[in-house]
This record gives structure tokens, sequence and C-alpha cells, in this order.
């Protein structure tokens, strides 16, 4: 599949179902469970790399990661999900040769078919558009966006009317500028919605409610193994508990015997 092919989804009401992945386990279990598209999401950076927030992580782990996961996938090619890349912090807002430099390591050295940037001020659309001429496939991330997370915190985006217009405005650049696809990341769900009817490319959502074009998840959060449960996430499982208490079970056992 290509980033491109997903429009069809949402011209035939086909919910886009997206898990991350962050290494080889995580990438066969993401495809194993038949999700559309794996995102090596640069929430890797607490997920695999025990980091307090996505801004440490490099282009060159985003890279090695991403070759992880997809060693993980055991489908053959043309049945494989769709991999998408997250470009990490500062690896796009230091001019435009630069970021397309670094998107260019991403789509040569690994198999992913697109990079995800988040927001969409003048300088990262300007990156995107010229991204997207050279050939690189961009989905855009709106609302809550963690590299962000200095200025604008963790919390639920588009609280006030002005804020969620600045957010149509900015999710209707995106698509304008050639965006495929559009993450909505903690908004309310009306406002989710109304961005959803607005565009013609798919939305997919995380905490932005029901409406959206699709869902994505990280893997970590469903599974109940992060160290920080966001709020727009319940588990699946306990999963921590779970294994961690098995895997005590079986120390136990081999102390004792
Ligand atoms: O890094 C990530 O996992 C993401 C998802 C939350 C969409 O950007």
């Amino acid at each position: 599949m290509l980033p491109s092919d997903l429009v069809q989804y949402k011209n035939n009401f086909k919910k886009i179902i997206s898990l991350t992945a962050w290494d080889t386990i995580s990438g066969s279990l993401a495809e194993s469970a038949g999700a559309d598209i794996v995102l090596v999401g640069d929430s890797l950076a607490m997920v695999a790399l025990g980091y307090k927030t996505t801004l440490p992580v490099t282009v060159s782990n985003m890279i090695e990661h991403t070759n992880a996961v997809c060693r993980g996938f055991e489908k053959d090619l043309t049945s494989q999900p769709l991999v998408i890349c997250d470009m990490p912090f500062l690896s796009y807002q230091c001019g435009e040769d630069n970021a397309v430099a670094q998107a260019g390591r991403i789509i040569k050295e690994t198999p992913a078919k697109g990079v995800k940037i988040e927001g969409a001020e003048p300088e990262t659309v300007k990156v995107i558009s010229r991204l997207i001429r050279m050939g690189i496939p961009v989905m855009g991330h709106l609302g809550l966006t963690p590299q962000s997370s200095l200025n604008l915190g963790l919390k639920r985006q588009g609280e006030n009317r002005f804020s969620q217009e600045i957010i149509k405005k900015e999710s209707r650049i995106l698509q304008e500028t050639g965006c495929f696809a559009l993450v909505l990341e903690h908004i309310p769900d009306l406002l989710a919605k109304e961005i959803k009817e607005d565009l013609s490319i798919p939305t997919i959502g995380i905490g932005a409610g029901e409406f959206c074009d699709g869902q994505i998840r990280v893997t970590a959060d469903l599974l109940g193994l992060s160290s920080f449960q966001p709020p727009f996430c319940k588990p699946l499982l306990n999963g921590k508990e779970i294994f961690s208490s098995k895997l005590k079970e079986w120390v136990d056992n081999q102390k004792s015997n």
C-alpha cells in the first residue's frame, strides 16, 4: 500500500487502523493484529529508550528502530502494513535543505514510505511542501504535539474557540500543502468531527473521539506497558503487572529448585 491509497479508505468509509511499533516484537504484533499503518513514532523515546519526553530522540534512533520494526513483519511485501516514520524534534526545523536530507535518510535507509511531521508553523509548511515535491509523502499531526511540550505542555488542545479556529485553519493548510493524512491528537471530539468533514484527506485520531476516519494508538499504552498512561487510552490489559508477575514466578521457581 502507498500513502496515496489511504484516501480510498475515507472515500469508501473504511476505517484506517494504525498502531505504533518500536522494535521487532512490537512490529510483529502490530502486523499480525492487522494494522493498516504501523507508525514508528517518536514516542519510542519513552517506550523503548526510557526518556521522559520525545525531545532527545534522533534521526539515527528512528532509522534503527524502523528497520527493527520491519524485520518483525512476516507477511509478503504487498500485504505488509504501510510504515510511516516520525521525523524527530529538530530534524526538520533547521532549514529546508537539512530537512530534506534528514527525511531522505529515513526513506533511503528504511522501508518507510512516508514521514510524519508535527505542527503547521509557516516554516514547517514550507518544509512539508518541499518534501512532498521531492517525492517524500508526509502525514501531518495537529492538536497535542509532544515536540512542542516545552511551549504548550502535554494538555488537550482546542479548548477554546480561538484555538479551535487555528487548528481548523492549519488542518486545511496541511491538506492544501499535500499531506496524505492528518493525525489529530487530544482535541475535542466535535472539533475532530468538523475537521474530518471539512477535509478530503483522512484524519486519524488519538484522544480525538470516534468521528475521525481512523484511529491510532501507542501500542505500549494499549498493552498497559507504558510508564505514563495517557488519559485518552484505556489499556486492554495490565501488561506490566501480568508480565512481571509471570517472570517473578519463573525466577522464584528457579531459585527454589
Ligand atoms: O509518536 C507517536 O507515537 C505518535 C502517536 C501518538 C500518533 O505521534
